[in-house]
């Protein structure tokens, strides 16, 4: 990711404002209703796992499920350590795979245990409990008592915007490793389209989810407001930017970035086999991360049949050009460009 380097005082003040902003305020938490029509389709077609319907949170409105009022204290006063490591992303921006890159880096490539314990126990989710009933317990405990009691150097992983996350990051008393992955929206938008059909049971059309997802009105949405959250904090020394098209075009680049960003050294041998533990085809059959086991638990409740889908379903740039209109496409090329206007952002580098 391009680093836009001089003259951009007035950003960094504008950044640090908004830092400060974020960081002092208490959000305000609105349920969202079916006030409207895209807002009677939040709550139509997004039920099933948690039954529980959705909030919008802060300025941002970021759309969470509604569990998230009863976890905003624990997320908020959650104990980060310094020696922890943070994967902070948007919902299908490649979250998974560069979760197993940096598992694998930070433990001295033990494959043995990558392989037997599943990458949600090795590497949690801060924000699990927000998703499903069954998910407030991790490895037969409270889930924030399990990611308590972990040995550093603990691995973390979010899909909550910076603004939401645990406030001893915010205000910068505690200095974990932080890396993000981002990708274009319209990918996104796709692989989370068929996301929710698998894993969520979603009743409606492309077309609405593309509507609901432009309205920021998909769980963790606003999608930009999102990735802009955290890429105020790009020069931060504790922050890593990684695209998922960086790593489909040089993914040997990607993990010797990784491995430089978490200060682990890597002999050329090793960064070849992660390459090759790391391809999609390797992934999509390893059972310890390709989330089949929770894709067949979730099929049978909301009873709908697998029919040959993947959690790994494409792994490709541009998939959203197979199934984008002209005019859904240009739907989005209006919509990033307004949400990007003013901001370094170099959506090239997203390969759209
Ligand atoms: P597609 O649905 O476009 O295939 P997340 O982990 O954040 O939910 O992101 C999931 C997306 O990352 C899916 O995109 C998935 O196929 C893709 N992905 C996962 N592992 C990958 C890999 N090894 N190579 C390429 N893409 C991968």
């Amino acid at each position: 990711m391009a680093r836009d380097g001089q003259g951009r005082i007035e950003i960094i003040i504008v950044d640090l404002c908004q830092n400060y902003y974020w960081t002092k305020m208490e959000h305000s938490i609105k349920r969202i209703n079916s006030d409207n029509e895209t807002d009677s389709l939040v709550n139509k077609h997004f039920q099933t796992n948690t039954g529980k319907g959705f909030v919008e949170v802060g300025e941002s409105k970021f759309c969470l499920s509604a569990y998230y009022e009863e976890y905003r204290n624990e997320l908020e006063n959650f104990q980060v350590r310094d020696s922890d490591v943070y994967l902070v992303a948007h919902p299908k921006t490649g979250t998974t795979w560069v979760q197993e890159m940096i598992w694998l880096i930070v433990n001295d490539l033990n494959y043995e245990r990558a392989k037997a314990q599943k990458n949600y126990i090795r590497f949690p989710n801060l924000d699990s409990a927000l998703h499903r009933e069954d998910s407030k317990l991790l490895a037969g405990m409270d889930f924030m008592e399990y990611l308590n009691q972990l040995p550093d150097p603990r691995c973390i992983r979010t899909h909550l915007p910076w603004s939401l996350l645990p406030k001893q990051i915010r205000d910068g008393t505690k200095k974990p490793k932080i890396i993000t992955v981002i990708r274009s929206a319209e990918d996104v938008c796709v692989s989370y389209y068929h996301h929710f059909k698998l894993m969520n049971a979603y009743t409606g059309s492309f077309d609405e989810f593309c509507q609901l997802f432009l309205a920021g009105r998909v769980c963790y949405g606003p999608f930009w407001k999102s990735v802009l959250d955290i890429w105020q904090h790009r020069h931060a020394s504790n922050v890593h930017f990684i695209t998922y098209a960086d790593m489909k075009n040089d993914l040997v680049g990607a993990i010797k970035d990784c491995a430089k960003f978490l200060e682990r050294d890597l002999s050329e041998n090793a960064v070849e086999k992660l390459e090759k533990h790391l391809n999609f085809d390797s992934m999509r059959q390893n059972p310890a991360v390709n989330m089949m086991g929770i894709v067949e638990n979730i099929s049978k409740k909301n009873n709908v049949p697998i029919d040959g889908r993947h959690f790994f379903r494409k792994g490709i740039v541009g998939s959203h050009k197979l199934e984008m209109t002209e005019v859904q496409i240009e739907r989005f090329k209006k919509w990033t460009q307004d949400s990007l206007e003013g901001t370094a952002m170099d959506i090239e580098k997203l390969g759209t």
